[in-house]
């Protein structure tokens, strides 16, 4: 079968040319939205009188029926046929004869591929955002679990103040939150129809870009159609938004592999989402957050490989932006992946109080609450944090705890330290002493997770 452009070649393609130039193994994926283009497209040319009502029945039957057949496996995909777009229209011909030949006119595959790539993602993004809220539900319910167990906040990756786990959980939820929020607004820029922009100019037959923009559903039409067939911003803005998201389910996997180690052993993570070793019998791994920590490493490739792909090319289409569909199902698989998979790990993992609680003595996790109350007392904080700061000094040469000072103590460290100046140390007194808007009081976080929940539904 020649191919749909053999008019102007005496040669048909070399066979290596052939699989280098084409796309279909990738683009089959558009299948459904290229058919739903397709469908669009000749109800409105029918209804324009570019075809007749009859012609435009025809082509849209011989549509279905082909997607039927995808659905059924029943066509053989072949770089013979370049692409998705070219593979059903070759179909539709065989399937409907010569009235087939009409489906193209006032389009071109480069307003084709551009509204395939939009329909595809604002479906994929939709799932997506569901799989993100279900993560955020996972871990609302671990907050609400573990709202009052303490656990040590670092900074630096040392020991700063008591938090808990539910204020922890909390802080991912506000990340995630974000992430939704900015696929969404991402969805806004793809909600805009490309049909009918033709190869780059627009065309002189009388078509009617509104009804297509109404018949798919787009809340908006493109305004310029050099623009539309030659921009890719919104595959770029997407794998952007996906990095920003792997960025925060690579920190939160860090996390749990610090956690699962033996120095922390804050967690236990379900046997179902851990491996073991082929040589040493006793390690149980967290082989699912190291990978997710490593798919990040791709995802921003593919973010890379994009901007650099669109450097450079001058307007309109050209061939190089074919390559768009690796990075672009590339960085939505392994996102939608990695968040469904850390949610089920999530889900499965038990934090291990007593353990954290063991390592709630060392590092002096109260030396702030001890300055904020000596500034309750008229204490200038500067001049409170110097006091804390030679307490501090004084345990660590004694190999003591701030709990551990005594009358005799104070005097050794300042002339003017009290025992009125020492608040309740323990870790729990410091963490409902919190109750600033956002803080980790067992009382806000209650909130956060109350708001939280309102969000989500
Ligand atoms: N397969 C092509 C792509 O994905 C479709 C557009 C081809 N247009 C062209 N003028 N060769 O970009």
């Amino acid at each position: 079968m020649a191919n749909l452009w053999s008019g102007r070649f005496e040669k048909s393609m070399d066979k290596l040319m052939e699989e280098f130039n084409a796309s279909i193994d990738l683009d089959k994926r558009y299948y459904n939205v290229d058919i739903d283009g397709s469908i669009a497209h000749v109800t409105m040319l029918g209804e324009q009188g570019v075809v007749s009502h009859d012609e435009a029945q025809i082509i849209r039957e011989g549509l279905e029926k082909i997607r039927l057949m995808i659905e059924h496996d029943e066509v053989e995909f072949s770089s013979r046929l370049e692409d998705i777009h070219m593979t059903i229209e070759t179909l539709l011909i065989n399937e409907v004869g010569d009235v087939g030949k009409k489906l193209h006119t006032g389009r071109s595959r480069n307003d084709q591929v551009a509204l395939d790539t939009r329909l595809f993602m604002i479906r994929e993004l939709h799932d997506l955002m569901l799989e993100i809220k279900t993560l955020m539900r996972v871990i609302l319910n671990k907050a609400e679990a573990y709202k009052s167990d303490i656990m040590i906040g670092f900074t630096h990756m040392q020991h700063a103040q008591p938090i808990t786990v539910g204020f922890h959980m909390m802080a991912y939820f506000q990340m995630f939150k974000r992430d939704l929020e900015r696929i969404e607004d991402c969805i806004k820029r793809l909600d805009y129809n490309p049909l009918g922009s033709g190869a780059l100019a627009g065309t002189t037959i009388n078509i009617n870009r509104h009804r297509t923009t109404e018949l798919l559903g787009f809340s908006h039409i493109t305004e310029n159609a050099m623009d539309a067939v030659s921009d890719k911003d919104f595959v770029i803005e997407f794998i952007s938004d996906a990095s920003i998201c792997m960025m925060h389910l690579s920190r939160f996997s860090e996390e749990f592999i610090i956690w699962n180690s033996q120095e922390f052993s804050y967690i236990d993570i379900d046997d179902a989402y851990c491996t073991g070793s082929s040589i040493m019998p006793q390690k149980k791994n967290p082989d699912i957050a190291e990978l997710i920590r490593g798919k990040t490493g791709r995802v921003y490739g593919d973010l890379i490989a994009m901007l650099t792909i669109m450097k450079g090319t001058p307007l309109a289409y050209n061939k190089d932006f074919q390559e768009d569909k690796s990075a672009l199902f590339d960085a939505l698989d392994t996102l939608k992946t990695c968040i469904v998979i850390f949610a089920k790990m999530l889900e499965n993992t038990k934090f291990q109080t007593e353990e954290i609680n063991q390592h709630i003595n060392k590092g002096f996790l109260a030396a702030t609450d001890i300055a904020e109350h000596m500034v309750k007392l008229g204490i200038p904080f500067r001049q409170a944090h110097e006091m804390v700061g030679s307490m501090v000094k004084y345990c660590e040469k004694n190999r003591i705890r701030l709990e551990d000072l005594n009358e005799a103590d104070y005097g050794k460290i300042s002339s003017s330290l009290t025992r009125e100046m020492i608040p309740d140390l323990s870790a729990l007194a410091c963490v409902e002493r919190r109750i600033s808007y956002g803080g980790t009081s067992i009382q806000d976080v209650e909130r956060q997770i109350k708001v939280g929940r309102e969000y989500l539904r």
